[in-house]
């Protein structure tokens, strides 16, 4: 048995501490939020936070998390109030929407790391998250709005 905290909720679950831990969140936990892209760290799509941090649940190992704080899409905010869900609906940012919970994830790691990042900045923080549909100029747009409003008071 695994206890894990996810969202800030308590989990126990049965699986191998070498699943993934995209699988115990989509498939036990039924937070399919995270996407399943290419499963080898390439994509970003599975981006999720384990204690603040951005990892990529495709590769890592549910043992990993156990006990550690994992922050999905899910619990990014309850009510979509975060800057960087409030800027992407502004700038409206999606077009297939699969890449974009990985996206708003190493976004969220950007931002309380650089609270006002420069272009540069986000270009390399958002390297590793792969967009099929090219949305890379919104993306980079919303960041600065999500900036904007974070300055202005809005929720981290
Ligand atoms: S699915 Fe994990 S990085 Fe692509
Ligand atoms: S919005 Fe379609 S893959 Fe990014």
């Amino acid at each position: 048995m695994i206890k894990l905290q996810v969202n800030s909720k308590s989990y126990s679950v049965e699986a191998s501490p070498q699943m993934p831990l995209l699988w115990v969140l989509r498939d036990m936990l039924g937070l399919t939020g995270t996407k399943f892209g290419c499963g080898m760290a390439q994509c970003g799509a599975c981006t999720v936070h384990l204690n603040g941090e951005a990892v990529r649940s495709c590769v890592t190992p549910v043992s990993r998390a156990a006990n550690q704080q994992v922050t999905t899409i899910e619990g990014l905010s309850s009510n979509l109030s975060h800057p960087l869900q409030r800027a992407w609906l502004e700038e409206d940012v999606l077009q297939c929407g699969y890449c974009q919970s990985g996206q708003l994830m190493s976004a969220a790691v950007l931002l309380r790391e650089k609270p006002d990042p420069t272009d540069e900045d986000i270009d390399k923080a958002m390297s590793g998250n792969i967009c099929r549909c090219g949305t890379y100029p919104r993306v980079r747009k919303a960041i600065h709005r999500a900036a904007q409003l974070q300055k202005e008071g809005g929720k981290q």
